[in-house]
This record gives C-alpha cells, structure tokens and sequence, in this order.
C-alpha cells in the first residue's frame, strides 16, 4: 500500500463522485442512480451511471468503472499518483509525503529498472550475439540513426541474459516481475526472462519514461510480437508507440498506423509524427491523447478488410473528439512500411496530400460499390450513402454530403435527404432497443471481465466467488458466517480481495472504491465495480443463504481442482520415472 487507506477515504469524502463526474457530463437522476451517456465510449442513450451510496461509477455498455480515483485516471489519462495529486488539489487538501514517497519510488524504481534494461537490449543488439537481430534489421531497412532515435535493441536468446545483468545491477527478482520483464519459473524458485531472440522496440510515454516494450520476432513465427503485460507503469490502452516522438513533430497531424514497423519506417522517411497503437484496436483514451497532442489525424491503417474495418472504427472514437480525420489508402502495398519501401517517400508525401476528408472516403467507398449506370445501382447507392450521412451529428454537413449525393446519383436533394430522415430514424429505434438489451445482457452473460488478462480460469467458482465479495461488500457481519481463506479462491485477484476484506472487518472498517483504487489496478477496479453492480438478496436471511450456497460451490470447485493437480502431479512423476506410456 502506498497512499495510507485513511488518505484515500478522506480524498473520496471530500470529493463527492457524483459532483466530480457532474463536472464532465450531465447527469440525469433516475432509480437510485445518476446517468449519463459514458465518456468513455460512443452511444446516444445512457449506460453510464454514478451511485452515490456506493461512490462508484459503472458502464454497462463499456464495462468501464471503479472510484473517483479511476475516474479521473481514465477521463484525465493520468496515472494513479496524479489523479490522486488532482483531486486532493480540488478539495484543497495537503498531499501526505510518506505514502505518497512510497507509491513514488516504487513506480520511479520500475521506470528505472525499464530504462536500464533498454540500455541493456540497447548494447546487446550491437554486441557480437546481436548479429541475428541486425541482419534483421539491414533486411527490414532500419538504419543505425532510426535504430538510435527509438532506442531499439535486442533481446538476447537466453533466458537469463536480462535477469543476470538486472540482478548485477542491484534489482530484485520480484522486481523484474512487476515490471513484466521476468516470469516466476514454473516449478522451483527463480525467474526468467520474457523476451528473448527479438527486436526490442522500449515503448517511451509523453514525458520521456520507459514504460513497457514491445518485442518482434526475427523473421516468422508466433506471436510476431510479444508486449509487456499491464503493470503499475504499463497500460496499453492509454499509450501509443511513439507518440514521445510524434509530439514534437512540426506535422500538424498525427499519422495513426498500425504496426511498430510502419511507425519506425515512416519516420526514417521523415514522416515523424507516426504513432501505433500498441497491439490493440484504437481505444478511447489513446484516441483523447492524441487529441491533445493535434487536432488533425491521418489514419493509415493496412490495406486488407481488417485494417479497414479498423479504420472505420477508429473513426467512430474520434468523432466525439472534434478532430479532423481522414484516411490513407494504399493501392498496392499492405502497409505503409511496405508503401514506402515500393514507391518511396515523395509517393506517400503525394498519398498524404490527397487523402480525403473521412466522410467523403466512406461515400466514395459506397459509390465504387455500385453500377451507377443502373437504377437498381442507383438506388442501391443512394440507401447506402444515405445511411452514412445520417451517421453526421451536424445538421450543415448532412445538407452538404446530402447535396454531392444527390449530384452523382442525378436526383432531387429533397430526395436524399427524405431517405437520410429516414435511416436516422431507424439508427434512433436501434440505439434505443440496444440499451435496454443492455442492462439484461449485462447481468446475464458478462460473466467474464472485459479485460482478456483477468479471464477467469475456473467461471463456475469465480462467479461464487464474486457473490460472496458482493455480499460481504453490503454487510461485513456476515464474515462471521464465512470460513473461507484466500486460498480457496478460484481467482487470484478475488481472493486477495478476500482477504484484504477480513483484514478491514477486523480493523471495523470498510473496504471503499477509493481504498480499492490504491491496491488494484484500474482494469481489476473495473472488475469489482462490474461484479458489485449486479443485484444482490435485499434481507439479511436471504444474504445468508446466498452466501451458504457459494461457500459450498467454492468449496465443491476447489476439491475438483485438488483432485485434478494431484493428477497432473502424478503423471510428471511416472514421465520422470519412465514408466509412462
Ligand atoms: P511487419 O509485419 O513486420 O511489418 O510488422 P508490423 O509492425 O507492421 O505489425 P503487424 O501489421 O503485423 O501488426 C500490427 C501490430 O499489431 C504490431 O505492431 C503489434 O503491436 C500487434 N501485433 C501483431 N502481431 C501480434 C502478436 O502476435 N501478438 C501481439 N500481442 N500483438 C501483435
Ligand atoms: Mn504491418
């Protein structure tokens, strides 16, 4: 713990959630709840809401929640130290320093550890044994000046290249992996190394830390690319590769793009405001970081059906933003690195200066798809042209998009415009129906958390398992009616909310959304938040029979489990012995 639980209590008294998402959107009470439509994703009806009794906020449309704390994480793109700095400025309380030097140094020693072990790929990819990695190199034509801009390195093919020298240097191994460069091996004691034989690329946030890497594979195989996982300095969705070099860029516009290569490719071609997302679609808040960083955005996704879809999606999480969009394409080559390498940087420089405005390439998309010297053609074309229109929020671009429609399919504007009327009608029904499939879909079938890295193993326990936190959650007097350990959990995270729950009944205090921020990381806050937002029995005999039924469930699951490792245990022991068949 770094910032003390009392700290971050008071940090949440004195700031109300509901007055502090009020000043980001307007909130509408209704049944128990303040709502609005989220901030963290596209819709026009509310799946956003506050509760006031708990002090949280929930997605049900995003999955996105937690306390005031995560709240101003996600919607300030700030870092758990800051957010809290923030708010403590707002309710104009004094910064604690001890908590607040320990949360410190312990994210100052990841970043330092990061930054040494970048140096280490860094002089290994120039040492004898990098001589695979740079043969990669002259192949993929990265030259030593780019290689040096980005700090890229090698990751030499041992598993204990980086640990050994990170240990020489005084770190620790748990260290190394907190840092998601090391792995706990799998029987025994010790760690290993994370990457090993690949291309380094350190991924460097806006203030010139090292935050994570991202690391290609020499040629083919699988994974291509291995990132560092989520850490306490790490999160993928709020950063982009090489955006540290981007926002010095005298570009104008951010040339969004979406694999590491194409990134160092295009800057080596002077093209040196590209970013990449870092191995996952376009989120939200790196779509809000690049905003502010530009107010132009030149998409150049791959040539194939998936970069496309992704480009229209993209375009979606920048349309709330208020940015100029538009999109590359690229005839006859998949991406920009292999654009480049083909025809050149003056062909992309000329790509670049006629690439359209992002609607006029969606109807110019539509237009190519149909014969327009038919009727059916036609017809066909102005339907779907107009279903694109109607998807503009301003009334003055529908009349002007609606206008070059009419032009090119030689009819009425009147007529475009009754058929634009008419699909934003049924664009309306369709959203309204969605959100009240929602809420239903949302207590039904999203068992598993929306983070793919907090799967759980065993779904039958963990939904038990989420029950009794819940429960306890509403009622800490009923621990006395609960004899399970953290060690029964199916989930890891769960049980050590488990026990983090006992410690406090046994300090008679209560485990809030805030303090939870502290000890969580924001995608297992969101989590929490999830599974606290599903209904539970409202009177005490009905919460004691709940939590008698998934005691027993949790107790029935791990008995499997016990049974299943024996098993697995027994095998290695014939194998070993030989006598396996
Ligand atoms: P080249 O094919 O060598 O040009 O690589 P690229 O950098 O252009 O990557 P590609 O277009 O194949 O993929 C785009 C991005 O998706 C990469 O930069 C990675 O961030 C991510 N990615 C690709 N393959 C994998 C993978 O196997 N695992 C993970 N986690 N991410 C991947
Ligand atoms: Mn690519």
């Amino acid at each position: 713990m770094d910032f003390s639980d009392s700290f971050l209590q008071e940090l949440a008294d004195r700031n109300d959630i509901v007055d502090v998402v009020g000043s980001y959107v307007s909130l509408t009470y209704k049944g128990g709840s303040y709502w609005a439509c989220c901030p963290f994703h596209n819709e026009k009806t509310p799946s956003f809401h506050c509760d006031k009794d708990k002090q949280f906020y929930h997605c049900f449309g995003c999955g996105k929640g937690g306390s005031v704390i995560n709240f101003i994480m996600e919607i300030e793109n700030l870092s758990f130290p800051d957010a809290v700095e923030f708010l403590a400025r707002r309710a104009g309380m004094e910064m604690p320093n001890d908590g607040d030097r320990a949360q410190r140094d312990r994210r100052a020693r990841l970043l330092d550890l990061n930054r040494d072990a970048a140096r280490f790929f860094y002089a290994a990819l120039s040492a004898p044994g990098g001589r695979a990695a740079q043969d990669y190199m002259v192949r993929r034509e990265i030259g030593p000046v780019t290689a040096k801009n980005f700090g890229l390195g090698f990751a030499p093919d041992s598993f204990y290249a980086l640990t050994d020298a990170m240990r020489e240097k005084g770190y620790q191994d748990f260290e190394l992996v907190d840092a998601g460069l090391a792995n706990p091996n799998q029987r025994g004691k010790g760690v290993h190394d994370v990457f090993r034989n690949r291309l380094m690329f350190p991924v460097i946030d806006v203030r010139g830390n090292v935050i994570g890497f991202s690391g290609r594979i020499l040629g083919e195989g699988e994974p291509k690319y291995l990132n560092s996982r989520e850490t306490l300095v790490f999160s993928k969705s709020r950063n982009l590769f090489a955006l540290n070099l981007a926002k010095k860029s005298k570009n104008g516009y951010i040339l969004l793009t979406e694999g590491n290569i194409d990134v160092v490719s295009l800057h080596q071609a002077g093209f040196d405001s590209a970013v990449a997302s870092l191995g996952t679609s376009l989120t939200p808040e790196q779509a809000r970081l690049i905003s502010r960083y530009t107010d132009e955005v030149v998409i150049a996704y791959d040539n194939d059906a998936a970069g496309q879809k992704a480009a229209q999606r993209a375009i979606g999480i920048f349309q709330p933003l208020d940015l100029k969009v538009r999109v590359l394409q690229m005839e006859g080559a998949k991406d920009p690195d292999e654009f480049i390498k083909a025809n050149g940087r003056d062909a992309f420089a000329n790509l670049l200066s006629a690439s359209e405005n992002h609607i006029e390439y969606r109807l110019a998309t539509v237009a190519g798809k149909h014969d327009l010297g038919t009727a059916e053609g036609k017809v066909a074309y102005l339907k779907e042209a107009a279903g694109v229109i109607a998807e503009l929020y301003s009334p003055v671009e529908r009349e002007v998009y609606g206008m070059r429609v009419a032009e090119k399919a030689g009819v009425d504007k009147a007529v475009v415009a009754d058929e634009v009327q008419r699909a934003r009608s049924i664009r309306a029904k369709a959203a309204r129906r969605q959100a009240e499939r929602s809420v239903v879909r949302d207590v039904r079938a999203s068992v598993q958390p929306k983070d793919r890295a907090l799967r759980y193993e065993n779904t039958r326990s963990a939904l038990a398992e989420e029950g009794v936190i819940r429960l306890l959650c509403v009622d800490a007097t009923l621990l006395d009616a609960c004899d399970l350990t953290s060690e029964d959990f199916s989930s890891p995270m769960l049980g050590r909310l488990y026990g983090m729950l006992r410690e406090k009944a046994k300090e008679h205090a209560a485990l809030s959304p805030a303090v939870l921020s502290g000890s969580f990381s924001p995608e297992e806050v969101a989590q929490i938040t999830t599974l606290r937002s599903r209904p539970e029995p409202a009177d005490d005999p009905g919460r004691r029979k709940a939590l008698a039924d998934y005691i027993g469930i949790i107790r029935a699951e791990r008995d499997k489990r016990t049974v299943e490792d024996l098993r697995a245990y027994a095998e290695i022991i014939r194998n070993k012995k030989g006598y396996g068949g």
